[in-house]
């Protein structure tokens, strides 16, 4: 049987930064990883990195940090994984990147287009990789309704219209504080923002939005509407007050394709599926079940192991952010100036 040190040879050691909801993701993508493995977890408080390192540790020790400077300050950790609130990712992917380590950073990797230029700023200088982490477009069925579109077989493309929403119960939770970059917009309106550029392949030369804003100015159910220089125009709804549902439908000139579940399909959701809607008849188009965060895993460790260019990289990362800030200026904008009630406390 081979050593402890011989199975961690040649694999890449991840820390994690916020033992939190979503970070038994990665940890699962990467236990079934043979290029990279948990090596530490850091939590503000020591007995809560403790617990996460001893629940999802496998056979190798995980060490636990109560600081994530602590982790930071770790010279075996190669990638570090940012699942705080998104108030933070910017500062602490480029703590991490200044640290020599490489990112995978949850979405939304900023909040400002200038904090993404610092973090390409920062990875540029210590020559290492930051990638945002929107595990939904190293799916196959993202990746297979991509090419189709692209390849004409809807005809031109028109409209695509998609959503994203759940409901969001916890009074203390940061992703409705507006100190952390809380709103619906941000935390599930970026998936549709971006499936809409990805398959735009350019960015929107106009936005507009309409948003129900809670009493501390978080939006809770948000509308946005995009117009790319192409003439494809997109709108999506994103929510946190209402019932689970995702979809995307992109519509051409002579048919519609349409993903039920685009953004959390299996292993997290219902299985994967793309069907394909042309004069009255529907052609499902076979797509196989895979754990898109084990793909986005694979994919940054492919970047920095092999040099293959990462699938989402800081260029289209940018673009997001700049959206997402224009369509919460939009939103604001016409609450501000509205009839009496646009602004409308949950
Ligand atoms: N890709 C996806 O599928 C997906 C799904 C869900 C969420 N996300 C993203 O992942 C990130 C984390 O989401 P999550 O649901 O895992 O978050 P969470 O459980 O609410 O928080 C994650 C961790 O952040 C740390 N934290 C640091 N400062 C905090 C503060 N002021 N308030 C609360 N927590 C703080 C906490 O760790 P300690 O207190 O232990 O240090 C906490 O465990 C978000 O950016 C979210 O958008 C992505």
């Amino acid at each position: 049987m081979s050593s402890a040190a011989d199975r961690q040879a040649g694999r890449l050691h991840w820390g994690i930064l916020g033992p939190g909801r979503i970070a038994p993701r990665i940890v699962r993508g990467l236990r079934d990883s043979p290029r990279g493995l948990l090596h530490a977890v850091a939590s503000r408080h020591a007995d809560r990195a403790r617990a996460f390192a001893d629940a999802h540790g496998g056979d190798e020790p995980v060490a636990a940090y109560g600081s994530y400077e602590a982790l930071l300050a770790d010279p075996r950790i190669d990638v570090v994984y940012v699942a705080l609130p998104n108030g933070l990712h910017a500062e602490w992917t480029i703590r991490a990147l200044e640290a020599g380590k490489h990112v995978l950073c949850e979405k939304p990797l900023a909040l400002t287009v200038d904090e993404v230029d610092a973090i390409a700023a920062a990875a540029a200088r210590n020559r290492r990789i930051a990638v945002e982490a929107f595990m939904y477009l190293h799916h196959p069925q993202t990746i297979r309704a991509v090419e189709i579109a692209h390849s004409g077989a809807l005809g031109p493309l028109q409209v695509v219209s998609s959503a994203f929403s759940f409901l969001l119960d916890h009074p203390e939770d940061p992703r409705i504080d507006p100190t952390l970059g809380g709103g619906s917009l941000w935390d599930v309106g970026c998936y549709p923002v971006s499936i809409s550029r990805r398959l735009a392949g350019e960015e929107p030369e106009a936005v507009a939005a309409l948003a129900r804003l809670d009493e501390r100015g978080v939006d809770r159910t948000f509308v946005g509407q995009l117009r790319f220089p192409s003439g494809l125009l997109a709108h999506f709804e994103s929510g946190f007050a209402a019932a689970d549902r995702e979809r995307v439908e992109i519509v051409g000139s002579d048919a519609t394709l349409v993903l039920d579940s685009p953004f959390l399909p299996e292993p997290d959701g219902p299985p994967p599926r793309v069907s394909i809607r042309r004069d009255g008849a529907v052609e499902e188009v076979p797509i196989p079940s895979v754990d898109s965060y084990r793909a986005e895993v694979d994919d940054l460790q492919a970047a920095i192991l092999d040099g293959t260019p990462p699938r989402v990289d800081l260029s289209f990362s940018r673009g997001s952010i700049a959206s997402l800030v224009a369509l919460d200026r939009a939103a604001r904008t016409s609450a501000a100036t509205g009839p009496a009630g646009a602004r409308t406390n949950l």
